[in-house]
């Protein structure tokens, strides 16, 4: 499974990289798939592999709209991964740089500030809004 991901990721960056590098385009369900399943699990649910095995448990990110009103709190969202990137919370997964690598683009936040991050970081957190539970 994990091949054929890599494979169709591969095949996604090929299309929409025009010349680039493939690393900064990989999709948004890969790098979730690469980096954050393994805890978080593949519907973000919270109940990755390794959940199990951790001191504290994964949140499930599949509610994070649900719990903040119905609206989906990418800011937050991508302020709490940049900030985690500095910490522990991903020492056991040295290939997450991936997603900090590749183009960087301005992000506008809610209240119209603009924080640097990388197209990645920006795939990433829409593929995630995508997994929100309604209920
Ligand atoms: C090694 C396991 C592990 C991996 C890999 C991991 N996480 Fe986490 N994540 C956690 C744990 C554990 C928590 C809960 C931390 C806490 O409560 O302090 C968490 C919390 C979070 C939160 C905060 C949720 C909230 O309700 O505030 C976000 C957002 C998050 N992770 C995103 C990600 C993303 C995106 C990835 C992949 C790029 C990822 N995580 C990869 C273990 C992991």
């Amino acid at each position: 499974m994990k091949t054929v991901l890599k494979t169709l990721a591969a095949l996604a960056g090929l299309t929409l990289a025009g010349g680039c590098t493939t690393e900064g385009d990989v999709s948004g369900r890969a790098l979730f798939t690469d980096n954050c399943a393994v805890c978080h699990g593949r519907k973000a649910d919270g109940n990755g592999p390794l959940a199990d095995k951790l001191e504290i448990r994964p949140a499930n990110l599949s509610e994070l709209a649900l719990n903040n009103g119905g609206v989906f709190p990418a800011d937050d969202t991508i302020a709490k991964v940049h900030g985690y990137s500095n910490s522990d919370h991903f020492a056991d997964m040295p290939e997450f740089g991936s997603v900090f690598t590749g183009p960087e683009v301005m992000w506008e936040t809610a209240d119209g500030a603009r924080i640097p991050t990388t197209q990645n970081m920006v795939s990433l957190v829409r593929y995630l809004e995508s997994l929100q539970v309604s209920e």
